[in-house]
């Protein structure tokens, strides 16, 4: 799976086939409008406090950087700057640029190995360290820094332990006990050689919709400004104690700034917050970090605006670095420069003159854009005092870190020490970190806690599934694909379950489908949502399985059994799941537990004695919703109707208080209840246009393109250029066109498979047509964002019957697709039209219609 990642990934920058594929390695560059164009968002320096920074600058650091600065060539700088990933650099090309950092990306591992060792790591990063000090080709001899993603422990790596993602965290409001999630991972990640760590993310997370609302601690500001501050301690130490001493590492505090306030919670959107929201809001988190000392912040993907962070000179120059007083560095996100408006991943002078320091340039972009950052200082387009001024940040921390006192990654003093990685004192910071982030929604009759010697039946695919309880980031980067045997050392949530119940001599039985011989005591069913990451997980309402409702079966099942049952929920944020809490006797949201599972079962039941061994001391860190369109409910709104309210949490003992009629009718958003355009002379949103030969695909920016011999136009209808008019050369692996998602994330179009719909488009044709042109579909697998579903129709026998030159309409079954498996709800691509032969037709409006089913000009399944 490592390679297909891989794979898809460059494949999209060449352009090709997967119709699955990740934006983030490309050159796209996007428009927006905005403060780009119309500066109408005022900008109010005031709002911004100057911050009291615990780190302080030394003179003789200072002194130190500027002599190392004044010994540096254009070259030498500009490499300080450039920040290539491992699967597209070797160690060779290290000592010749001598690069000033280098990341691995989620789910890159040395050797492309997801089963390295904690050795490979080490000779990796021994390498690579070695090249970047070797002066023999680049002439320099500045120790070069590795960054990763250890954002719940050291997650790339075989055995580490995995902490709760941060939404669990949030809900154990613990402070001391991140602090020390913090400085355990540090450990992890110094066993393996690596000096900087990408984390704490600080979004502070308004709309549940998006993806990455796990990575949050909360939509509570209050608890990320603290959380950040005791994270950045953990992971660097401060001036009282250790500071970026032998057993840290260095932090960063991201992604500035506004990323949890997207409109619609899309994942690198856009945030039209006020500037007193963006602080007060989105800004905590820096607040708590900087003051702490945290040495790094990552520019973010999101636009405030219109205008993309990484471009924005106004946040990242004058507020953070002037304003607020951060005199460390600026990294920017995964190609995230490419997205600023004229620029592409390989040439972005605009990012560098905003402020950015560090371009994190994975993929093969980093040598154009290294070559490119010269010449632009050569011609004056970025100033050298910019560039010195990044440097200087640069080798600042650098020093600060120690990097050119520590010895080299294989000698550190806690290198190799392969013990330290998932060690047991570890992973009982992790089980106390479960324990406490569990929240007790329901508790009728105080099912819970229960005796340990019962007859426990055991329940739902998340339950013995330690890739499922540990989410996204987890080994690989959506955290799918991986195995109970990829987590040596970690236990599931039944592994704790039957410990405890066989100790106390009762029985657990694990079922999935909740079958039995024996009739149970009690159920634990554990189910809840597939690991996700990124934009995979943007979703357009928070209806748990809408459309499958599998495990409310489940529950149904054991109930019209007269079996009590307690539900505990994985998720990486709130749900609507109000069938599934009437279906419930008490129901725990566990978020995403990560390797310690078997933690779990401490709390939900008694000693041998009847004793309770841990209470129920999470709370709610963010607001359960009471519609599945509840996505921005949170704390301190106006009119705030959530169905639990922040805090909310039951201990043990308390009074149940939601009752078992909560309303379970489903909700139907305008958007759904009539139909939906996709192309109504322009795109709506959020789809894009795409050509496609073969193995290539180009996305359509202009009113012409073309690829190899299929060329594209836009042509009028009723206005002008509310049409598109595609002519088809022979082509032996077909050619076409395809409209699918922003970045090939999924939509829900659920609503758009059912209600009898069809799919309408207008076509005029304008040529002979040939016997095979098909109509598909694309869409993302169940629980697997890289694999991919598809569909496809045969249209020529209607274009056959249409008036030439005469614009018509036809329309087809939705059924026509899912019949053959196409997940609406899982949607990437809704339009993909292609030809081997010669064709010439246009194309205007195209929609989903409901209610049409039965007039469709092709009706499946045929009658
Ligand atoms: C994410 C960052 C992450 C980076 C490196 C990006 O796509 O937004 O949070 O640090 O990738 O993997
Ligand atoms: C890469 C991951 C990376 C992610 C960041 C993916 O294409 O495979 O390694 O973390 O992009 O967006």
């Amino acid at each position: 799976m490592k390679n297909y990642i891989r794979q898809t990934k460059s494949l999209l920058c060449l352009g090709v086939t997967a119709a699955i594929v990740f934006a983030s390695g490309c050159n796209q560059s996007v428009m927006t409008a905005g403060r780009d164009t119309a500066p109408s968002q005022a900008e109010n320096i005031d709002v911004w406090p100057t911050l009291d920074i615990e780190v302080k600058r030394s003179a003789e650091d200072e002194a130190r950087v500027k002599a190392l600065l004044a010994d540096m060539t254009l070259e030498q700088k500009i490499a300080q700057m450039i920040q290539p990933e491992i699967r597209d650099i070797t160690v060779e090309d290290m000592r010749r640029y001598g690069f000033g950092s280098y990341l691995n990306g989620g789910g890159a591992f040395p050797n492309n190995n997801k089963h390295s060792t904690p050795q490979d790591w080490i000779a990796l990063a021994e390498s690579m360290y070695q090249a970047s000090v070797d002066a023999s080709l680049d002439g320099s001899s500045i120790p070069t820094m590795w960054g990763t993603d250890a954002v719940h422990g050291h997650n790339n790596v075989i055995g580490a332990t995995l902490f709760p993602h941060n939404i669990g965290l949030g809900a154990a409001n613990n402070p001391a006990l991140i602090e020390e999630i913090a400085r355990v991972t540090a450990t992890e990640v110094m066993v393996t050689g690596i000096d900087w760590v990408f984390a704490p993310t600080v979004a502070t997370v308004q709309d549940d919709r998006w993806g990455r609302t796990y990575e949050s601690y909360s939509e509570n500001p209050r608890i990320v400004h603290d959380y950040s501050r005791a994270i950045v301690r953990g992971l660097q130490g401060a001036p009282d104690d250790d500071f970026l001493g032998d057993s840290r590492v260095i932090s960063t505090v991201k992604h500035f700034i506004g990323d949890g306030g997207t409109v619609g919670g899309d994942d690198q959107g856009n945030n039209v917050d006020s500037e007193r929201d963006l602080f007060e809001i989105h800004g905590q988190g820096y607040v708590g970090g900087l003051s702490a000392g945290a040495q790094s912040v990552m520019a973010s993907f999101n636009s405030w605006h219109g205008k993309k962070l990484h471009g924005d000179k106004y946040l990242i120059t004058d507020v953070l670095k002037d304003k607020m007083g951060f005199d460390g560095f600026v990294v920017g996100d995964w190609n995230g420069h490419g997205q600023v408006k004229g620029c592409d991943n390989t040439s972005c002078p605009q990012a560098a003159n905003a402020g950015l320091d560090i371009y994190m340039v994975p993929t093969d972009a980093w040598k154009p854009l290294y070559e490119n950052l010269i010449q632009q200082v050569k011609d004056g387009v970025i100033p050298m005092s910019r560039i010195d001024d990044a440097v200087t940040r640069i080798l600042r921390v650098k020093v600060r870190a120690g990097l050119f006192e520590k010895p080299s990654p294989a000698k550190r003093q806690f290198s190799g020490k392969t013990e330290l990685i998932g060690q047991e004192s570890h992973r009982a910071v992790a089980k106390q970190a479960v324990r406490e982030s569990l929240v007790l929604l329901k508790n009728t009759n105080q099912v819970l806690p229960l005796s340990p010697n019962m007859n426990v039946l055991v329940a739902g695919d998340a339950a013995h599934n330690i890739g499922k309880q540990s989410g996204g980031w987890t080994i690989t980067w959506q955290g799918t694909n991986n195995t109970n045997e990829d987590f040596p050392g970690g236990s599931s949530i039944f592994d704790g379950i039957q410990e405890q119940v066989n100790a106390a001599g009762g029985t657990a039985t694990l079922n999935e489908a909740g079958e039995y011989t024996v009739k149970p005591d009690v159920a634990i069913v554990v189910y809840g949502e597939e690991p996700y990451a990124e934009g995979h997980g943007d979703r357009e309402h928070l209806d748990y399985q809408r459309g499958s409702k599998s495990d409310l079966a489940l529950l149904k099942k054991l109930k019209a059994e007269n079996i009590p049952v307690v539900s505990v929920f994985i998720s990486g944020r709130p749900m609507w799941v109000n069938a599934e809490l009437n279906a419930s006797d008490a129901f725990v949201a566990a978020w995403l537990p990560g390797s310690e599972g078997d933690a779990v079962a401490d709390v939900l039941f008694t000693d041998q004695q009847g004793e309770i061994q841990h209470d129920m001391s999470g709370r709610l860190s963010f607001s359960w919703p009471a519609t599945p369109t509840q996505a921005t409910v949170n704390l301190n709104d106006e009119d705030y109707t959530p169905l639990l309210p922040y805090g909310f949490g039951l201990s043990y003992g308390d009074e149940n208080t939601l009752s078992s009629n909560l309303n379970e009718d489903y909700e139907v958003s305008a958007k759904d209840s009539s139909g939906r355009a996709i192309f109504t002379g322009t795109l709506q949103q959020p789809w894009e246009l795409w050509l496609m030969s073969g193995s290539s695909r180009l996305p359509v920016t202009a009113s012409t393109a073309s690829l190899d011999g299929l060329k594209y136009r836009t042509v009028d209808r009723l206005v002008q250029e509310d049409a598109f008019r595609l002519s088809f050369d022979t082509s032996e692996t077909g050619a076409g066109v395809q409209i699918a998602s922003k970045s090939f994330f999924r939509e829900d179009m659920y609503a758009q498979g059912k209600n009898n719909a069809v799919l309408s488009v207008m076509f005029k044709t304008e040529s002979a047509i040939p016997d095979e042109v098909l109509l598909g579909m694309n869409c993302e697998s169940e629980g697997d964002p890289v694999g991919s579903c598809n569909g496809q129709v045969d249209i020529s026998d209607l274009l056959k019957n249409l008036a030439p030159e005469t614009w018509s309409e036809i329309s087809i079954d939705a059924r026509c697709f899912t019949e053959q498996g196409v997940k609406f709800e899982n949607m990437v691509a809704p339009f993909q039209l292609t030809s081997k032969e010669k064709l010439s037709l246009s194309i205007s409006d195209i929609a989903f219609k409901f209610e049409k089913a039965d007039t469709a000009d092709m009706i499946c399944p045929s009658a």
